[in-house]
């Protein structure tokens, strides 16, 4: 396994759940694995999960970290080919890469999108510099369109609390001050895609996500018709992919409070975390019995441990 981006990346998804299964029963059985091996990760974009669960999974599989924030103690790298290197960029991302790739056995890469040219983002120009330019395994802690080990965990936790073989799964768009990334929305349909559950979006109009993630997608404009008999509420925020990065909307009226929840069938409230508080869900709702934003944070942890283990796996 060279990269880690998309769900064929893992392939059969009900092996790799029972994968998740049995790491999370025995964290510490494969540390043989990664016995003198190292994890790189590089972060252009804060993070609190996506760091420590990444940090947890990789000691728990006996493997070194390195944490490298870039912004703040790397060189500024340039990324654009052809560019005369005059202004506040030191370092040229086509060194800086195959650098890294010295120093570690496997790399994780976070790079946001940045809403100035949709296209460059969609085509994910940060993240295959990576895969092209290290000469190493490549695992996406959240890139420009997708956050795979969010969505894996997401799926890992559908599967834990699920009470029906085929629950139905309603992703909820919710209202927030700043312009969000579509990676989390884009993953999350992507995955659920996939496995055995009744999946539902639902957003203002205007907030569609890109042709290829809506394929296939039931969507409902219609909030409260979506969550009617849903088994999971899945919130989050996204800014415009038809007015690349735009937020078109703030209402309130789609925050996910009792009254949304009343509607379904005793869901369990998800989200990825981290969360504005009444914008995107009611003090309540996060606090309640139902809300399992915890334990899905826990499988975090899971997730990248699972492709860890594939990729060390795959290096014997
Ligand atoms: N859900 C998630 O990826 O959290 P962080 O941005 O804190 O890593």
């Amino acid at each position: 396994m060279r990269r880690f981006l998309t769900p064929e990346d893992l392939g059969d998804l009900r092996k790799a759940l029972d994968e998740a299964r049995y790491v999370k029963a025995n964290p510490f059985a494969d540390q043989d694995l990664g016995r003198n091996k190292t994890l790189l990760l590089i972060f252009f974009n804060s993070s609190l999960r996506t760091r420590l669960s990444s940090q947890r999974a990789a000691t728990n599989m006996g493997m070194n970290v390195i944490v490298l924030d870039i912004n703040k103690d790397g060189w500024k790298l340039e990324s654009e080919y052809g560019v005369v290197m005059d202004g506040d960029k030191p370092e040229h991302i086509r060194e800086a890469v195959p650098v890294m790739g010295q120093y570690a056995d496997i790399i994780g890469v976070r790079s946001f999108a940045d809403f100035v040219d949709r296209d460059k983002d969609y085509k994910e120009h940060i993240l295959n510099q990576f895969i092209e330019l290290s000469g190493r395994p490549v695992i996406s802690l959240e890139s420009a369109t997708r956050h795979p080990l969010q969505a894996f965990a997401d799926l890992i936790t559908v599967e834990e609390y699920k009470t029906k073989p085929r629950p139905k799964v309603v992703m909820t768009w919710a209202p927030h001050p700043r312009a969000l990334p579509q990676a989390v929305p884009n993953s999350f349909v992507e995955w659920m895609k996939k496995a055995d559950v009744e999946l539902v979006m639902t957003c203002p109009k205007g907030y569609e996500l890109a042709p290829e993630f809506m394929e296939g997608l039931t969507y409902e404009p219609d909030q409260d018709k979506a969550l009617a008999g849903a088994d999971f509420v899945y919130a989050k925020n996204w800014s415009s992919y038809h007015e690349y990065g735009q937020i078109l909307s703030k209402d309130r009226s789609w925050t996910v409070d009792e009254n949304k929840m009343a509607l379904t069938n005793n869901a369990k409230f998800m989200h990825c975390l981290p969360v504005r508080r009444n914008m995107i869900v009611s003090d309540e709702v996060i606090e309640g019995p139902n809300s399992i934003v915890i334990p899905e944070a826990a499988n975090r942890v899971v997730s990248m441990q699972v492709v860890l283990k594939r990729m060390l796996q795959s290096m014997k």
